[in-house]
Order: structure tokens, then C-alpha cells, then sequence
């Protein structure tokens, strides 16, 4: 039996699947911005592991860095008690791009546990139990997490699990009204400043900072979700510099590993401390800020500094924008960064121009609010020739649909 027709058979049988109908392609080699397939079938990665291989796949600068790190040691203990380099050099490094007083950083295993941490940061910093989020808002798979997912849209995942923590309600993003539905009551807002499942919805102008205010005026704490919008992907190395608006929390995963499992939820020493009494042990974590993701994601950062990757991302960004926008199935681009959501308007046409991008070498993705558009979040280090030759080869898909 064929090499590949043997791992189709095993993954089918012993690898979980999350949909009825798998993408099945596999992946043998993986370097900037293509993956190779068994059979050597290059295909350009145009969601970057959902946001996640901003400096590249198989960047040299990161392997690097994990050789050498798992050369001297991997795990030993548990975290946030003992003394890890690479640790303590991401989290000092990390806080010289944020804003003060954000500076003191919780390190997770995964973004949904940087969510859960922040909220329960929240709770128990506040005394208050009331939990509010934006509709079309995703911020993780675990019950918490999940929780968030506002209504209505989020009940297609959420009810089938139910019941879901309590005393959450979920306000409409860029709604600058409902935003007195947080009161005194509140512990905290949770919300994406670029929503990205949504389709990639910008804030409105002076919505974020209104935000802020109320969250000020009734004692919420405000938390942004950064996962998905930071280290770079919107033009800054995070969107809230782009807003100039500072959260008391945010959460960051994804691209903050450099390609390794790694999140964090970041905030005030002040607010950071009330996790340590309590009860103490507020939220523990085995693997979260693992040495070797610590390294992987220091030297990725270190990468997008040396290089600049941050100041070429709006001109990247609206390069595509240009090539893409104008042909007649494409009804309208939501972009910030290089965050792309091109819309077709419908699902038929979004699906088929997936059948097409896969035959053509292309991987993209849709959004799990909006199935009508397709993703592109190359990783940050796509050179202009790339994206020309990948427009090129997305026009020639729409072509074929026209
Ligand atoms: C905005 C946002 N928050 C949270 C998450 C969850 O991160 P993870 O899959 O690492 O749990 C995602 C993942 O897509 C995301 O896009």
C-alpha cells in the first residue's frame, strides 16, 4: 500500500478528528512561508497556523534557540516558583513592548488557559462575578472559555455542553450604547481589539477607548484578548499601541511561542499578586512556560526586532489588498495588518474556491463566525514576490468560479 494512503488509514483511526470531513494533507517539511507534502507538493501557508508561524516555518533563529535549550534542560519543576532563564528574559523582554504598568507575566500552555487565567485573575481580584464579553467573540475551546462565546452566535458550540459557568451576558462589539450593561456588578470585559473569528472586525473609532472609560467608571477590569492580534499581526506589535488603549489584562498565545505551545495572561504586579492568597495557588499550570517554548518564543521576538518585521506589515497587508481587491467574486476585504478577510459573499463560492486553493497549492481557512470569507495571515516574514505569486495563483481560483 502507498506510503501516504497507510497514515491516511492511521490518522482516520487513531487521530481524533474535529470535523467530519478532515482536510487530509499531510505535511513533511515545512519552511517560511510553504509547507511540502510527502509527495513534495509545495503549498503556501496563508494562515501561518492560524496566526501563529509569524517569523516563518522552521525559522532558523527559533530552532536554534529549542536545540539549545533542550540540550541543557527541559522541564524540572513546575512554574512561577523556581528561577528558569529563558522565562524570566521573555517575560522582562515581553514587558518592554507593553505599556506600564502591564509587566508581570503569567505563563500558560495555550491560549484558552491564558483566557481562563485572566478571568479568574478577575474574579478574585474584584470580589464581583460577573463575567461580559462581545458577541462573535472566540476566546478558546476549555468550558470557560467557551463560555465566552457571545449569544447568539456561540450557541451553535456552547449548547451542547451546557450548563456553562454563570452569570455571563455578552454586549454587541462597536456598540457604544450597550456598553451601560457593564456596571458595578462587572468584574471584567473581555474582548478581542481586532476581532478576528468574527471575520476581522475593526473597532470604531474611539469604541475601545470608550470601553476603557466605563470599565474606569464602574471598577471592571478590562481584559483584550491579543492572542490572535499580537506580536505584529496587526501593524503594531500589539493592537491595544494602535488604539492607545491599555487593558488591565491581556492574553497572549499563538505567535507568542514562535511556533512552540506557549500563552500568558500579563497584567499590573498589584493586580497580579491577589492570585498568590486566597486561596494560594490561584491557578497552577504544569507545563505553562515550558523552557524550551520560553526559548522558541524569546528568539522569535528577538527575530521580528532584528528584522522589523512590525514596520512592514500595514504596506504587506495592503499589497494584497490592492491585488485582490476588483475581481468580481470578491465583495469586500476587512483587513487590518496582514489579517485579510476576503469576502465572497457566500458559502457555495467560499467553499468551492477552497476545493480550488487546495488542488492549486494554497491553504487557507474561513472564520468560524463567517463562512463566506477566506483568511489570509501569512506569516509576517512573506516577502513581496510571494504575495504577488500567491495573489496570482487566488485570482486564478476566483477565475475559475467567476
Ligand atoms: C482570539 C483568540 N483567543 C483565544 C484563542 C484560543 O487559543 P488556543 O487555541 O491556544 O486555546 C484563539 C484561537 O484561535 C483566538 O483566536
Amino acid at each position: 500500500m502507498e506510503h501516504h494512503e497507510i497514515l491516511r488509514q492511521q490518522f482516520l483511526r487513531h487521530v481524533a478528528q474535529t470535523s467530519p470531513s478532515p482536510l487530509m494533507i499531510s505535511v513533511a517539511r515545512a519552511e517560511g512561508v510553504r509547507f511540502f507534502t510527502a509527495d513534495d507538493k509545495p503549498y503556501y501557508d496563508l494562515i501561518a497556523g492560524v496566526s501563529v508561524s509569524n517569523v516563518g516555518h522552521s525559522n532558523p533563529a527559533v530552532v536554534e534557540a529549542v536545540k539549545r535549550q533542550a540540550e541543557q534542560y527541559m522541564h524540572v519543576m513546575v512554574y512561577g516558583e523556581m528561577l528558569y532563564r529563558p522565562q524570566i528574559e521573555y517575560a522582562r523582554r515581553i514587558a518592554e513592548h507593553l505599556p506600564s504598568p502591564l509587566e508581570s507575566i503569567y505563563f500558560t500552555n495555550s491560549g484558552a488557559e491564558a483566557v481562563e487565567g485572566a478571568l479568574k485573575l478577575a474574579k478574585r481580584y474584584t470580589h464581583r462575578t460577573e463575567l461580559i464579553s462581545m458577541r462573535r467573540a472566540y476566546h478558546g475551546s476549555t468550558l470557560g472559555a467557551m463560555a465566552m462565546m457571545g449569544t447568539p452566535e456561540g450557541e451553535e458550540w456552547k449548547s451542547a455542553f451546557r450548563p456553562m459557568p454563570a452569570d455571563i451576558q455578552s454586549i454587541e462589539f462597536n456598540d457604544f450604547e450597550a456598553l451601560q450593561r457593564i456596571t458595578e456588578r462587572t468584574a471584567c470585559v473581555l474582548c478581542e481589539p481586532v476581532q478576528g473569528e468574527a471575520g476581522v472586525r475593526t473597532p470604531a473609532d474611539g469604541y475601545l477607548m470608550a470601553l476603557r472609560q466605563r470599565c474606569d467608571e464602574v471598577g471592571a477590569l478590562l481584559i483584550f484578548d491579543e492572542i490572535q492580534t499580537g506580536m505584529g499581526r496587526t501593524g503594531e506589535m500589539f493592537a491595544m499601541t494602535k488604539y492607545g488603549v491599555t487593558p488591565d489584562i491581556v492574553c497572549l498565545a499563538k505567535a507568542f511561542g514562535g511556533g512552540m505551545p506557549l500563552g500568558a495572561f500579563i497584567s499590573s504586579n498589584a493586580i497580579m499578586e491577589s492570585l498568590q492568597n486566597n486561596p494560594t495557588l490561584g491557578h497552577i499550570t504544569t507545563f505553562g512556560g515550558h523552557p524550551v517554548c520560553c526559548a522558541a518564543g524569546l528568539a522569535a521576538l528577538q527575530y521580528i526586532e532584528e528584522n522589523h518585521l512590525v514596520a512592514e506589515v500595514e504596506r504587506k497587508g495592503a499589497l494584497y489588498e490592492e491585488l485582490l481587491t476588483g475581481h468580481p467574486m470578491v465583495r469586500e476585504i476587512r483587513r487590518s495588518g496582514l489579517l485579510l478577510a476576503v469576502e465572497l459573499g457566500s458559502e457555495e463560492r467560499l467553499f468551492a474556491t477552497m476545493e480550488a486553493f487546495k488542488e492549486e497549492g494554497v491553504l487557507s481557512d474561513w472564520f468560524l463566525y463567517c463562512s463566506t470569507a477566506f483568511r489570509i495571515s501569512p506569516p509576517l516574514t512573506i516577502s513581496d514576490d510571494e504575495i504577488r505569486d500567491s495573489s496570482r495563483i487566488i485570482l486564478r481560483c476566483l477565475d475559475r468560479l467567476a
